[in-house]
């Protein structure tokens, strides 16, 4: 053999050797705690949705699997990546969960008793019998979340209906979907009910014109990482001061967008804004384009035409249409109308506790950006915990728990799924009050709402539609969808 033929071979096998560790870094993106040899995922990486293409940008310029996020810290082999995966839009998802589950046969470190099972009494021993356990995480790749009546609420637990026996007032069962943790330089409220979102006097981050001032995202964020190391990982002790920060500053830099669609290829061509990169730019601050008093800011009056990233297609796609009816453009233009549709369809806003009974106004003329109104994120630019109707006793399926609660002063009861706001702070009228989260990178991360009960995005289109009366027409819900589907 000449030198020549085996200086081919050789790069030939190098070349295949390169392919096949590519090839597991694909697979097993999901296990790159602990044993995995995979030191990091280059910057805007990509997975697949069923909508397209999401993709993460780092300011840092890629993301390191070295950073405690991904580390196991706890007693339980668990790290933060076990829920919150990068290619599940840093949450769980459904499918995610069934595949690791039928690879691990349920051994995997998401299944444990603790918050993963049903119940953390459940029987584990035999694969049939984990199916069984793990069931809201394989179906709605839902977390439970257990916390108590606190000591001093003006309501009592009269009534308890868990499907797994095990709720109680000293801990309900809240079955609720991981937040992603990406676009968090965005939020002003972590947690779906704020738990972690504490108040702080010397803060200029307040509630415009009152004294209800909040303490900066990295400090409660330093805390819940590790609540969560605690909780999550069954670890025995806090977090070094330099995890803490380690974790925060990694997720931080993080900003996720749908990228590309199945029908249209890109979400950037002809200058759109969609994508993470043009979302690292998107400037953003407590109290922006605020609905109630105004930008905190530049005090100019609220504007409801919240999302801007598709406006260049609006013009450019109606003259195009014109000559060019296709699929193609008419893709283009329903995201275009979709966006619009967010920003300018009214929605009568009745019977929402947190606005309509804090506001003392029966019904608001709104839109969807009234309460989603960070421009091109989509979440409340300051804490609003408000309750839209998704835990109603009406809206229960027989795998959730359902709790009654009596008022101590009036006598009065309801029926609930999840108390949310209510169980921090004690006070009857937080019932069912939760945050409206960032709108960014949805395509990645079905199901949606706190409890995972709107299995796609056309679910809570059509949440909306029942909830408010909303009149859209087969097309108008469509573009809504699609426009949806490319944040
Ligand atoms: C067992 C699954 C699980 C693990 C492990 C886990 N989380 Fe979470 N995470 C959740 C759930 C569920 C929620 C939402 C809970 C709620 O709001 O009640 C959440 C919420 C969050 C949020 C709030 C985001 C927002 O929009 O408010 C952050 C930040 C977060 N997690 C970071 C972390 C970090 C950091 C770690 C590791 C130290 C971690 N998580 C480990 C399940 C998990
Ligand atoms: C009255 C305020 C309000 C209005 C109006 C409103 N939303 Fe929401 N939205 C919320 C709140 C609060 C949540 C979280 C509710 C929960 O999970 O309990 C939410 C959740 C969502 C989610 C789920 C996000 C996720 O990650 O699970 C989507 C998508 C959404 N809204 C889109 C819309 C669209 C589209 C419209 C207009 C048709 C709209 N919203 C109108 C307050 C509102």
């Amino acid at each position: 053999m000449s030198i020549k033929k085996i200086i081919i071979l050789l790069l030939i096998s190098f070349v295949l050797t390169v392919l096949f560790i590519v090839s597991f870094t694909e697979v097993d993106v999901q296990k790159f705690d602990n044993n995995s040899n995979i030191n990091q995922l280059p910057n805007l990486f990509e997975a697949s949705n069923k909508h397209g293409k999401g993709a993460t940008y780092s300011s840092a310029g890629g993301i390191d699997f070295n950073n405690p996020f991904f580390k196991s810290l706890g007693s339980n082999g668990r790290s933060c990546a076990t829920c919150h995966v990068p290619t599940e839009g840093w949450t769980i998802t459904p499918k995610g969960v069934q595949a690791l589950f039928d690879k691990t046969k349920g051994q995997d470190p998401l299944f444990r008793l603790v918050d993963g099972a049903n119940s953390p009494l459940a029987n584990v021993a035999t694969l049939e019998e984990r199916r069984v356990a793990y069931s809201m995480l394989l179906n709605k790749a839902n977390i439970r979340v257990g916390i108590g009546i606190p000591d001093d609420a003006e309501f009592k637990l009269i009534k308890v209906d868990d499907p797994y026996g095990y709720a109680s007032e000293t801990e309900l069962s809240l079955f609720r979907r991981p937040l992603p943790t990406t676009n968090l330089k965005f939020l002003n409220t972590i947690m779906w009910e704020g738990r972690e979102t504490t108040s702080e006097v010397n803060s200029s981050d307040c509630i415009f014109a009152t004294d209800t001032c909040f303490a900066p995202l990295s400090t409660d964020l330093g805390s819940q990482a590790n609540n969560a190391t605690r909780g999550h990982a069954e670890a025995l002790q806090d977090l070094t001061i330099e995890q803490r920060i380690a974790i925060v500053d990694f997720e931080l830099s993080l900003f996720s967008a749908q990228i590309y669609d199945n029908d249209i290829g890109s979400l950037t061509q002809n200058n759109a804004k969609g994508g993470p990169k043009e979302l690292a730019r998107q400037t953003d601050y407590f109290g922006i384009n605020d609905t109630v008093s105004g930008d905190y800011r530049t005090r100019e009056v609220f504007n409801p035409v919240a999302m801007s990233l598709y406006d260049v297609w609006d013009s450019q796609d109606a003259n195009e249409l014109k000559s060019s009816p296709g699929d193609y453009y008419d893709k283009r233009a329903a995201i275009a109308r979709g966006q619009h549709i967010f920003n300018a369809t009214p929605i009568q806003i009745s019977g929402v506790s947190g606005l309509n009974d804090e506001l003392g106004i029966d019904v608001i003329p709104g839109t969807c950006s009234t309460c989603h109104n960070t421009p091109n994120v989509g979440n409340h630019s300051v804490p609003l915990p408000i309750n839209i109707g998704v835990s109603d006793a009406s809206r229960r399926t027989a795998d959730v728990p359902l709790y009654t609660l009596q008022n101590n002063m009036t006598g009065e009861t309801v029926e609930i799924t999840d108390p949310g706001r209510a169980l921090i702070t004690g006070k009857w009228k937080d019932i069912g009050r939760f945050k409206g989260p960032t709108l960014r990178s949805a395509a990645s991360r079905p199901p949606y709402f706190h409890d995972g009960s709107a299995s796609d995005l056309n679910a809570v289109v059509d949440f909306y539609i029942a909830r408010f009366n909303i009149g859209f027409t087969g097309r108008e819900k469509a573009d809504l969808v699609a426009f949806l589907a490319a944040l």
